[in-house]
C-alpha cells in the first residue's frame, strides 16, 4: 500500500531523531512491501526562521492531506534563544497549539511505561514497581485553559491577567469515549482526574464520564483529584491504566508519569481527531543543548512512527514488529546515553536507529 506521510521534523534534536525514525519506516515499509512518501514540513522554531511566523496555512493543508504527521519536537532555550524575544503568540509553542486546534487533535494519548531492561533508571523504590507498570494518560488536548480567552490589563493601576478554563459537554464526551475504548483493548480500568471539589469545569467533566461510563458496563470507572493523583503516581504507579483528564492537568501528570518511568526518552504520544488522522511525536522536547550532536535517543520518536502505523495506518503487525526490535535491541543491551548502564553498549543516535532498523523482521 501506498501512503502520504507528513513530517515534521523541528528543532533542536528534532531533525535527527526523525531522520532515524524514517530510516526504521523505510525498513518496514521494504520489508512488508508498502511504499512511505514523505512531505517535509515546518513548525515552530524552523517555521520562525523562515517565514517569520511558527505555523502557516501551507504547514496545515500539507498535514491535513496526508495520511498521518510524523514530528520531532518543536521549540528552544528560552534564555537564550530570539524566537523567545516575540510576543507569545509568534514563539513556536504557539505554532504546536494552532496545529492542534486546526487539525482537531483532541485526544492526546501518553503511554508511561516502565521498560524491564530499564528498571534500574526507575527512581521509586523497587518494591514500588515490581512487575512493571503500564500506564495509558489521556489528555484532552485542544480545551480548557490552553484555549480558553485570556487577557492581561492593568486596572487601577494593578496589573492582572486572567486565563479561562471551559469545557462544555460534547467536548468531555468525544475524549471520554475514546478513553473508554482504548480501556477496553487494555486492562478495563479508567481513573478520571479532575479537580471536582473546586472547580465546575471539573464537576461537568465528572457527570459526563458517568454518563459515558454507563455505555461501558466491562469497565470500571473511579474519579480521583488531581492533587491526590499526583502523588498516587509515585506512590503506586501499579493502580492506574488509563488515566482520563483535561489538557492542564494532563500537561502536568503526564511529564510526570514520564518522569516516574526513569526514561523519557522512551517514551511516545499520539494526538488523534475522530478519524483514523493524527499527529505522532516523542513525549520529550527539542533538547537544544545537546542538538546536532548525535547523542539524543531516537526511540521515543520510533516507537511514535510505531503507533502512527498502528493507529492512523492500520499496520499493526508492522507496528509490532518495530515494538519488537525496540525491545530486542534493549534486550542485547544496547543504549544511547541517557539510559545507559553498566556494562551495556553506547550507541550514537544514527547508530541506535540502524540497530533498531536491522531487527526489523
Ligand atoms: C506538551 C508541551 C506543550 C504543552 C507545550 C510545548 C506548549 O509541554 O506537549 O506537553 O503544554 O502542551
Ligand atoms: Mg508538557
Amino acid at each position: 500500500m501506498k501512503y502520504n506521510i507528513a513530517c515534521i521534523p523541528g528543532d533542536g534534536i528534532g531533525p535527527e531523531i526523525v531522520r532515524e525514525a524514517v530510516r526504521v519506516l523505510d525498513t518496514v515499509a521494504e520489508k512488508y512491501g508498502h511504499e512511505f512518501k514523505y512531505t517535509e514540513l515546518l513548525l515552530g522554531g524552523a517555521s520562525i526562521d523562515a517565514y517569520g511566523v511558527p505555523l502557516t496555512d501551507e504547514t496545515v493543508e500539507k498535514a491535513k492531506a496526508a495520511d498521518a504527521v510524523l514530528m520531532g519536537s518543536i521549540g528552544g532555550d528560552a534564555k537564550t534563544s530570539p524566537w523567545y524575544r516575540l510576543e507569545p503568540s509568534k514563539r513556536p509553542e504557539a505554532g504546536l497549539l494552532g496545529i492542534r486546534k486546526a487539525l482537531g487533535l483532541f485526544a492526546n494519548l501518553r503511554p508511561a511505561v516502565l521498560y524491564k531492561e530499564l528498571a534500574a533508571a526507575c527512581p521509586l523504590k523497587e518494591e514500588l514497581t515490581e512487575g512493571g507498570f503500564d500506564i495509558m494518560i489521556m489528555r484532552e488536548l485542544t480545551g480548557g485553559l490552553y484555549f480558553g480567552e485570556r487577557k492581561t490589563y492593568v486596572e487601577n493601576g494593578i496589573r492582572c491577567a486572567v486565563d479561562t478554563l471551559t469545557y462544555n459537554e460534547n467536548e468531555i464526551r468525544r475524549i471520554a469515549v475514546k478513553a473508554f475504548e482504548i480501556a477496553k483493548k487494555r486492562r478495563g480500568i479508567v481513573t478520571s482526574v479532575d479537580k471536582a471539589n473546586v472547580l465546575d469545569s471539573s464537576r461537568l467533566w465528572r457527570s459526563v464520564v458517568d454518563e459515558v461510563a454507563a455505555d461501558y458496563p466491562e469497565v470500571s470507572l473511579s474519579h480521583m483529584l488531581v492533587d491526590n493523583c499526583a502523588m498516587q503516581l509515585v506512590r503506586d504507579p501499579k493502580q492506574f491504566d488509563v488515566i482520563l483528564t483535561e489538557n492542564m492537568f494532563g500537561d502536568i501528570l503526564s511529564d510526570e508519569a514520564s518522569m516516574v518511568t526513569g526514561s523519557i526518552g522512551m517514551l511516545a504520544s499520539a494526538s488523534l481527531n475522530d478519524t483514523s488522522f493524527g499527529l505522532y511525536e516523542p513525549s520529550h522536547g527539542s533538547a537544544p543543548d545537546i542538538a546536532g550532536m548525535n547523542k539524543a535517543n531516537p526511540i521515543a520518536t520510533i516507537l511514535s512512527a510505531s503507533m502512527m502505523l498502528r493507529f492512523s495506518l492500520d499496520l499493526g503487525r508492522e507496528a509490532d514488529s518495530v515494538d519488537n526490535a525496540v525491545k530486542k535491541v534493549l534486550e542485547d543491551g544496547y543504549r544511547t546515553g541517557d539510559i545507559m548502564s553498566e556494562g551495556c553498549t553506547a550507541l550514537s543516535t544514527d547508530e541506535m536507529g540502524k540497530k533498531i532498523s536491522e531487527k526489523i523482521l
